[in-house]
């Protein structure tokens, strides 16, 4: 384990396993709501840049990919809910079924601004999928189509995650020691 790691909260097969379940879901559930057009699963960079890798490898249909990237201002643990666009989709997503994968919903702020922003551009259908959602009191409502874990309240790292853009490389999820945040 990563010696700034305090805890394995989710492990690299636990991951792997809820991943394929998820996939599996997504792939009964728009085989029916798409049919033939299929999805488009599109990432904000970079935590869930890794999620949404293993997710579509476990998705049977027609699968299209793209990113964002935004920017929440700075570097800290909290989220400012200021959002602004770095790079926009390269896919223009009218008619289309678009399936945004999360890494982590924490004040939920920023999917919500994305949301509304993606909805003004007239997709068939946008749905959120989750890898983890926090147990936290102050999150705007969010309705998930898929969530992997509910996790706790803690500052967790690995699978995408980062702290000041370390650990996104570790295979599992754990929970980051508050000293290395608070030194
Ligand atoms: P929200 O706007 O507060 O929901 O924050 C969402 C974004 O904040 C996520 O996409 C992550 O990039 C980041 N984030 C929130 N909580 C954590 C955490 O515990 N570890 C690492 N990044 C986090
Ligand atoms: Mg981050």
């Amino acid at each position: 384990m990563h010696p700034d790691v305090s805890e394995i909260l989710y492990s690299e097969e636990e991951i792997a396993q809820r991943v394929s379940e998820m996939g599996k879901a997504l792939t009964e559930e728009y085989s029916e709501i798409a049919g033939d057009q299929g999805v488009l699963v599109i990432s904000v960079l970079r935590g869930a840049a890794i999620f949404m890798a293993d997710l579509v490898r476990q998705m049977d249909m027609r699968v299209e990919m793209d990113f964002m990237a935004i920017s929440s201002y700075g570097n800290g643990a909290k989220s400012s809910g200021v959002v602004r666009v770095l790079k926009d989709l390269t896919t223009d997503i009218k008619g289309k079924h678009v399936i945004i994968a999360e890494d982590i919903l924490d004040s939920g702020l920023t999917l919500k601004y994305l949301l509304k922003m993606l909805n003004t551009r007239q997709p068939a259908s946008l749905a959120v999928v989750t890898l983890l959602r926090k147990k936290t009191r102050m999150q705007a409502e969010i309705e998930c189509k898929q969530i992997g874990f509910e996790c706790p309240d803690e500052f967790i790292v690995g699978y995408g995650l980062d702290y000041a853009e370390q650990y996104r490389n570790l295979p599992y999820i754990g929970i980051l020691k508050p000293e290395i945040y608070y030194k």
